[in-house]
């Protein structure tokens, strides 16, 4: 049988072949392409970076005139980066917002946050569709005008609502599965672009 979680599928041995810590780098770079997310010197707010594969993209990709700010409840597995700041928090926690570092704006905003899965798919849903709630929320808090955000969302009950929601914070939205997302998995991503402070839904 074929085992559909092989640890040496392609995009698992290009990261290695890379010098990423995960495939998911594959993911967001694709959805990069396509929707041009990063420019030189943007801030960039990167929620559930552990490992940290994301957050070298981005670095890369914001240059030394940029700077990305990364959140996880666990640590990264990557050399520490002149141009990002790690925070070890956890998003749902009530003094999230406490701190000096959210108060300053971002361009982009993404999210590639997923709890732990129990098995149980609509609790797993449904605790996926927090943190990707929570997402929003800080997005809608720090985003400068026009910026973007792009997060992880595991397609369930809440989806299009929560959906619907995003579309009235920015002039374009887009849900996008990236090839790298494994086969028979209900993740998809959402890409909003032109965050509107003033849009009501
Ligand atoms: C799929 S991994 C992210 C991979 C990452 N984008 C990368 O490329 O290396 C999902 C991450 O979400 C984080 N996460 C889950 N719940 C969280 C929470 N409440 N607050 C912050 N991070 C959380 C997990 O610890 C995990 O590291």
């Amino acid at each position: 049988m074929k085992r559909e979680f092989s640890k040496n599928d392609f995009f698992t041995q290009k990261a290695k072949e890379e010098g990423y810590p995960a495939r998911s780098v594959y993911k967001l770079q694709e959805i990069d392409e396509k929707f041009k997310l990063f420019q030189k010197g943007f801030f960039v707010l990167d929620l559930g970076a552990a490992p940290g594969s994301w957050l070298l993209y981005i670095a890369n990709k914001v240059s030394m005139t940029g700077k990305v700010v990364a959140m996880d409840i666990l640590d990264l597995n990557i050399k520490p980066l002149n141009n990002t700041v790690f925070i070890k928090k956890d998003v749902l926690a009530d003094d999230f917002f406490d701190g000096p570092l959210l108060n300053q704006s971002f361009n982009v905003v993404v999210s590639d946050m997923a709890p732990n899965t129990t098995g149980l798919l609509e609790l797993d849903v449904a605790n996926c569709l927090e943190l990707t709630q929570k997402a929003l929320e800080i997005a809608i808090k720090v985003l400068a005008k026009s910026g973007n955000f792009v997060c992880k969302i595991f397609e369930g009950p809440g989806t299009d609502n929560f959906v619907k929601e995003v579309k009235g914070h920015f002039q374009m939205i887009k849900r996008y599965r990236p090839r790298a997302v494994r086969r028979g998995s209900k993740e998809f991503y959402l890409i909003a672009k032109g965050f509107s402070p003033q849009r009501k839904s």
